[in-house]
């Protein structure tokens, strides 16, 4: 029995603890607060969680206001990606994920919970081959479940018709300060002279590492399948430009109670003050909304048109600062 004991816990180190909660697209919209604070200048982005979010969001109480669409009640993070668009004859149409699911990783390994007003970002916008992607991004796109093609590019779209879902994942920062809220992905002291122990850069400390997984489903969308390329584009251009952005709304009880059960593994309920994990939002998923309806668009083409005028404004200011 002593030995059984002793194994399972060797075995729980290994098998790091985690928590899922799945959250619906609530609006798509051309703004992105903490790239282009207080502009409708963005490429289209697709938004889950809390709907309190506005181009001048900052802060988790803001987002703690609104109405969220995830399920798990203590949790008013909103999550965003560039829009996955279907492109035909010209024309975009905009794809809803069948399943947004926000993972929070390696929570043995975190020794602060993730701080209020944090935020973060994950992947490169400007990437255009694998090349321009960092590693710790862990940029994938593959068809869930089908074997994967060796010769293919991780963050390239895949090759062949999905037999279930089109899936792609990226991977966040697991180390930051919790007093200037800077962040970065974890490193072996190792190779890194001046990470700690921890592996995070000094004056940082390690939290839960926020994984996305996202699937789409096409197989209505595309009853032929596809070989080759597929005619899909995101709102910021090829597959490779996949990134993500986060700000935290987790209840404070609920972010400490991540890191409550060092001893456990495999999936951990994360409860809180408002319910446990899988008692779904309190106003209910489906009544998240723009919170900012007059301003701004849902609308592709006239979010391309928005963001040439503001690179025409720019060209302009610059023009006349040289004239
Ligand atoms: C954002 O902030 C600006 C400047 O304070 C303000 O004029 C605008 O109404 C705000 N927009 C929203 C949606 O809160
Ligand atoms: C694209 O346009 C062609 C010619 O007008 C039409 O035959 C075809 O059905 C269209 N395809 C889609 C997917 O709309
Ligand atoms: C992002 O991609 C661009 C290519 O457009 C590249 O020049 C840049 O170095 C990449 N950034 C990072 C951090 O890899
Ligand atoms: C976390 O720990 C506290 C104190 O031991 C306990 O009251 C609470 O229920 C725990 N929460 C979870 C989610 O296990
Ligand atoms: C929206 O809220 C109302 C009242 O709070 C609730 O009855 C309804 O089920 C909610 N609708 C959805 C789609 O969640």
């Amino acid at each position: 029995m002593r030995s059984f004991i002793a194994l399972s816990a060797w075995a729980a180190g290994l098998t790091q603890a985690y928590t899922v909660t799945n959250t619906d697209l609530f609006m798509f919209k051309n703004i992105d607060p903490i790239v282009l604070p207080g502009q409708y200048t963005s490429h289209m982005h697709s938004f889950f969680g809390s709907d309190a979010v506005t181009v001048n969001t900052t802060t988790s109480a803001e987002l703690q206001k609104g109405c969220s669409s995830t399920e798990n009640p203590n949790d008013f993070s909103t999550y965003w990606v560039p829009t996955l668009y279907l492109v035909q004859n010209g024309t975009h149409r905009p794809i809803t994920p069948m399943r947004f699911s926000a993972y929070y990783e390696n929570l043995n390994s975190a020794e602060i919970p993730i701080p209020q007003n944090y935020k973060d970002l994950a992947g490169n916008v400007s990437a255009r081959s694998q090349d321009d992607i960092e590693g710790n991004a862990g940029v994938k796109w593959f068809c869930e479940g089908d074997p994967s093609d060796e010769n293919e590019d991780d963050a390239a779209f895949p090759t062949k018709t999905c037999s279930t879902h089109l899936q792609t994942l990226l991977l966040f920062h697991d180390c930051a300060n919790p007093k200037t809220l800077e962040s970065a992905y974890s490193e072996s002291p190792n190779y890194f002279p001046n990470y700690g122990e921890n592996h995070c850069p000094k004056g940082m400390y390690r939290i839960p590492q926020l994984r996305f997984s996202i699937r789409y489903d096409l197989r209505k969308l595309l009853p032929d399948g596809w070989e080759g390329r597929p005619p899909l584009e995101l709102a910021c251009g090829p597959s490779y430009c996949t990134h993500g952005d986060f700000i935290n709304g987790w209840l404070p009880e609920a972010a400490e109670n991540m890191l409550n059960d060092s001893s456990n593994s495999g999936f951990i309920p994360i409860n809180g003050p408002l319910g446990d994990y899988n008692a779904g939002s309190v106003c209910g998923a489906g009544n998240a909304t723009d919170s900012d309806p007059t301003h701004g668009t849902s609308n592709y083409a006239k979010s391309v048109r928005m963001m040439k005028g503001a690179s025409m404004k720019q060209h302009l200011v610059k023009h006349r600062r040289w004239a």
